[in-house]
């Protein structure tokens, strides 16, 4: 039912996912239960998050195998560095009780301590020791992605970043598409800031639909990779009610119209 979206790896990554930055711990184990019953197939983490173990136990508790699941963590900017990032993976490991993951990211390009190339190729052994399907990275500009294939032969077959439709970084998506790599969207609807947005609302009650599902679709329809948070089943279930309805060029149109050029979240440039 959720599209699979193919990586330049041979992989793939379920188009949805669950995303469960600030969830708590003791909460992160309901939730990912929750969510994998609701048929999410796929949860986003990070070492960070500090719920990697109500993450995994989450997982566990759904019973289902461990093929089934897609599991995305991130290696935090104290990590950065060779030594330290594998450290970082097999911690991450040890805490979700399993013994691979799907997709292991570089959390912030952290361009100030200048060590997110040792990161990469951290990453890539990481790889090839079988702890990671895949790894990519978050948060980087071009400018890092095209040092990181310089340096070491390997372009990231997916960028995870903030986006929705008050920041849809058009010119980074069009990066991505020219060099084949995945845009994975962070905090899909704005941390909730979008929710209140009048054009998509009135989109939203066109559709017969809430505004999370508008843009929801949005990001679907431009072949974003989502991960919305959400701690209430409710709306779990509904943000995964999106294949069910199609925005048309025109609202497509008035969406492109709500960039802001503001972001919610820090800048990759001078952040870590
Ligand atoms: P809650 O966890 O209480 O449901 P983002 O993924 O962009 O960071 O947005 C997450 C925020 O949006 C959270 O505050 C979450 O609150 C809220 N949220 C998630 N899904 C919905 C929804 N379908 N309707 C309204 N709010 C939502």
């Amino acid at each position: 039912m959720i599209p699979s979206i193919s990586l330049s790896d041979g992989m793939s990554i379920p188009q949805l996912g669950l995303g469960v930055w600030q969830v708590p711990d003791d909460v992160a184990i309901t939730v990912v239960a929750d969510a994998l019953a609701a048929g999410y197939r796929s949860v986003d983490t990070a070492a960070i998050y500090g719920n990697e173990r109500g993450v995994g136990a989450g997982f566990a508790r759904s019973g289902l195998g461990r093929d089934a699941v897609h599991l995305t963590t991130k290696v935090w900017n104290s990590d950065h560095g060779y030594d330290e990032a594998l450290a970082a993976v097999r911690a991450s490991l040890s805490r979700l009780a399993v013994e691979q993951l799907d997709l292991v990211l570089i959390h912030w390009p952290a361009p100030a301590q200048d060590r997110y190339v040792d990161t990469w190729q951290a990453l890539l052994q990481a790889r090839a020791d079988g702890l990671a399907r895949s790894v990519g990275v978050s948060n980087f500009q071009p400018a890092h992605l095209t040092r990181l294939a310089d340096e070491t032969g390997e372009m990231p077959p997916i960028n995870q970043v903030e986006l929705h439709p008050h920041f849809q970084q058009a010119g980074l998506r069009a990066f991505h598409r020219e060099h084949g790599i995945v845009t994975e969207a962070w905090s899909p609807l704005g941390q909730g800031s979008v929710l209140g947005d009048p054009v998509i609302g009135e989109i939203a009650s066109g559709h017969g639909v809430s505004p999370a599902q508008v843009i929801l679709r949005w990001h679907l329809q431009l072949g974003n990779v989502v991960i919305p948070k959400s701690v209430q089943v409710e709306r779990l279930r509904q943000n995964l009610d999106v294949f069910g309805f199609e925005l048309s060029a025109e609202e497509f149109a008035r969406i492109a119209r709500l960039e802001t050029g503001k972001r919610v979240g820090p800048d990759p440039d001078t952040f870590g």
